[in-house]
């Protein structure tokens, strides 16, 4: 027994507990419905991202429908006007599973680096898996860039 719950609180300590699930608005979902959004560090939104840091991003969804391609698309909306954000890799299948199948819930996870030029602003970020048969995913984060 303690030797569970001792293991339990180290797996704590190196995996789960660094998950911060954040709380998300959906932006036009199709093909899978989103179960969680985990953004690392993000103690509360909006999320601080500081630059020359490393945000990772986790998310599981359900997919309702078979998809064999998915792209990223990331868009920073700064005062309502939307940026793109170039991805160095737009093959979303390179970060799940694919093809994803319906009914079988993926875990799509990346990771962003700050890049020090990136302004300090406050921005949505607009995240969205496509593919040739619809929209994949779509949600959006406040967040704020911080030196
Ligand atoms: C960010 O991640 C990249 C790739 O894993 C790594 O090379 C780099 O050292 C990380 N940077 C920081 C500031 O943690």
């Amino acid at each position: 027994m303690k030797v569970l719950l001792i293991s339990a609180v180290i797996y704590c300590a190196i995996a789960t507990c660094f998950a911060q699930k954040v709380e998300f608005h959906d932006c036009g979902s199709q093909l899978s419905t989103i179960n969680e959004v985990d953004v690392n560090p993000c103690p509360s939104l909006p999320c601080i991202f500081k630059t020359n840091s490393n945000v990772t991003l986790t998310i599981t969804l359900t997919p309702n429908a078979a998809v064999s391609d998915a792209k990223s698309v990331v868009t920073g909306i700064i005062e309502g006007i939307p940026v793109p954000f170039p991805l160095p890799d737009e093959n979303a299948c390179n970060f799940m599973t694919c093809p994803l199948a319906p009914g079988t819930a993926v875990t799509y996870k990346t990771a962003i680096f700050v890049r020090p030029e990136y302004p300090s602003t406050n921005l949505i970020v607009q995240w969205e898996v496509t593919s040739s048969s619809g929209e994949v995913f779509c949600f959006l984060v406040p967040a704020t860039i911080s030196k």
